[in-house]
């Protein structure tokens, strides 16, 4: 019988190429993707849809804790459900985007998300990114990368990502947005982004998507080998 895959951890701040590349390493490997942003993402949707105060832990967590989080295949991104409503574009939507900090802090939010990540990833050949995989979530994933990029490049490739989904919130704005998502996601209280000692640091500002899929490609068969 084939060795079940590899756990595959993919961290770092926003827009430094995360959810990109692991889709394209995913693929390659024939390995589940897991965008745990989006699951983040899903709750802080629903928050607001229901009028919830998002620093109302209790409330927050109810509303989590009925509902589903479902991820289906497509092209060119996953579609992925809350319950039966399809929110794949509703969650990058700017409301969502600048909320998301404040309900991704509560640690009841984070202590539920994160067991149902440690469920899907349980079987193995996992690629998962986010911000806390290879030093929270998956502390014993056998590949963990953190990948970083300038501020000035990312705030571009959302510029670009955006103008593709129609949304046209300008250079600086994006930039501003960036640096304050960055500073939240560093500075909270529990599981904050931050390199487990034992990942890869690759800088992607001046590497292609491809050039940056190849190298963690390259990890993963190695380590595939030694398995
Ligand atoms: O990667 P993204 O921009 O879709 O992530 C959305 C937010 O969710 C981001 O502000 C940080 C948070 N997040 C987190 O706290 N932990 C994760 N594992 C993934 C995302």
């Amino acid at each position: 019988m084939d060795k079940p895959g590899l756990q595959v951890a993919i961290d770092g701040p926003a827009s430094a190429g995360k959810s990109t590349v692991a889709k394209i390493v995913a693929q390659r490997f024939n390995y589940i993707y897991c965008d745990t942003g989006a699951m983040y993402r899903a709750i802080t949707w629903k928050a607001l849809q229901a009028g919830a105060d998002l620093g109302d832990e209790a409330t927050v967590k109810d509303l989590l804790d009925h509902m589903t989080i479902r991820f289906e295949p497509g092209t060119p991104v996953q579609k992925v459900f809350v319950d039966d409503t399809e929110v794949t574009l509703a969650i990058r939507q700017p409301d969502v985007t600048n909320s998301v900090s404040q309900v991704s802090a509560l640690p009841a939010i984070r202590q539920e998300l994160t067991a149902r990540q440690r469920q899907i990833a349980d079987a193995g050949g996992i690629v998962m990114d986010g911000r806390d995989i290879g030093s929270t979530v998956l502390p014993q994933a056998e590949v963990k990368i953190f990948l970083v990029a300038s501020v000035d490049e990312r705030a571009q490739r959302r510029l670009k990502d955006n103008a593709a989904k129609g949304i046209t919130t300008p250079l600086a704005t994006l930039k501003h947005e960036i640096e304050e998502r960055d500073r939240k996601d560093s500075t909270r209280k529990v599981s904050p982004l931050t390199q487990a000692a034992d990942a890869i640091r690759l800088d992607t500002t001046s590497l292609s998507i491809e050039q940056v899929a190849d190298r963690i490609a390259e990890i993963i068969h190695e380590k595939e080998l030694q398995q």
